[in-house]
């Protein structure tokens, strides 16, 4: 690992550029890229940075407050870790690194079906809470079992993800033929630790895992199966339109994540803050609304909970802080933005995360 300067990272964009600098391209490629054209992927940051804040002024903001509570849980800040597969090509302790970074920063992690650590050995690693996300497999005994392990390992959510029945075509991976290196594997997965990921191809090995062992059929009876077999609260991520928003609530799911995986599914669909209002209108306070995809920012952050989000989700970022520094770097992607916040916090005349409503978006 390349020692870095951590004076000279001052936002997101500059632990971005170094990591990009350090990763094999084909790793960077597998972390950075989007679906097809990548319109969602750039869309996702572009439609934060076309709002407009409205701020107050006058307001004693001499004691800040950017802590929340979640499930329980009260985190210093509306930031959680989203989940994100391979973290064995950034940093070699892989998800490890990662817990241990939610435990510097005290918040939660969400872990990917896909990690390269085991989800047991994650739990070890962290005293805050960890939710689980969950890919659903054809063989249902197998899922099952993830969501059993998850439970004993002391995960305190499953976060189901919904908009994956397939791949979307992440070109830069099909150019590049994305395997993964014959170190890592998903050990996760005991009856598939990884030879299917790690066999020579041609296209992107991941579009053939999906289509060979994740259930294209998943559907709301699904859910149900889930419900019924586990207590744990559950977390809808992949929501886009209103209608699953509503179907969502009605079905007595816990949570949703508006999400379009980062632009990693299907491409030409709106940034996901474009969605929001619409959403939260539909949701109507009843279960708590999570969002990820481009924030980079305090700001964005800001954006998301004035429009109805009660907390974001970060991807790629913590990916590059694993890459530049492990725990420590991706630690800091959550201090640099809980800090941007905190001032964007300041800025708006917002003491603390209640205060922060659509008063504060500019309607022109
Ligand atoms: C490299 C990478 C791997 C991902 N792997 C998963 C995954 O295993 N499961 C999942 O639900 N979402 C996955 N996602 C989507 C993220 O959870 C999240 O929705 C997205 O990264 C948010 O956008 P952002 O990267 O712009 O913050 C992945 C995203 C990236 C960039």
């Amino acid at each position: 690992m390349k020692t870095i300067n951590f004076n000279s990272i001052i936002n997101l964009n500059d632990i971005e550029r170094l990591a990009e600098s350090v990763l094999p391209q084909y790793a960077y490629e597998y972390y950075f890229g989007g679906a097809n054209d990548e319109i969602t992927l750039r869309e996702n940051k572009q439609a934060f940075q076309q709002i407009r804040i409205a701020p107050r002024v006058m307001v004693d903001v001499s004691e800040l407050d950017t802590s929340t509570t979640i499930f329980d849980h009260t985190i210093p800040a509306p930031i959680l870790f989203a989940p994100t597969a391979f973290h064995g090509l950034a940093t070699p302790k892989a998800e490890a690194a990662t817990a241990n970074a939610a435990s510097i920063s005290k918040t939660i992690m969400i872990l990917s079906t896909l990690s390269n650590t085991r989800m047991e050995e994650v739990a070890n690693q962290t005293d805050t809470p960890l939710w689980f996300q969950l890919y659903v497999y054809k063989d249902r005994e197998l899922t099952r079992e993830l969501i059993k392990r998850a439970e004993k390992s002391g995960f305190s959510a499953l976060c189901i993800t919904v908009d994956a029945p397939l791949l979307g075509s992440r070109e830069r991976d099909v150019h590049n033929n994305f395997t993964l290196p014959e170190n890592l594997s998903l050990p996760n997965i005991i009856a598939y630790p990884g030879e299917h990921l790690s066999k020579e191809n041609s296209g992107s090995a991941l579009t053939t895992y999906f289509s060979t062992l994740l259930d294209q059929s998943l559907n709301w009876k699904d859910i149900e199966w889930v419900r019924s077999i586990t207590n744990l609260p559950l977390i809808l991520k992949g929501i886009q339109h209103p209608l699953d928003a509503e179907i969502a609530v009605k079905n007595g799911i816990d949570a949703i994540v508006v999400s379009n995986h980062g632009g990693r599914q299907l491409d030409t669909v709106p940034g996901t803050i474009t969605l929001l209002p619409k959403i939260s209108e539909i949701v109507n306070n009843q279960i708590p609304i999570f969002l990820d995809g481009g924030v980079r920012r305090g700001t964005d952050i800001i954006k998301a909970l004035a429009y109805g989000a009660k907390a974001v989700l970060i991807g790629r970022p913590i990916l590059w802080g694993l890459t530049l520094a492990g725990a420590e770097g991706a630690s800091k992607v959550f201090s640099i933005l809980k800090d941007e916040l905190s001032l964007a916090m300041a800025l708006t005349g917002t003491k603390s995360i209640t205060k922060i409503t659509p008063d504060i978006i500019w309607k022109g």
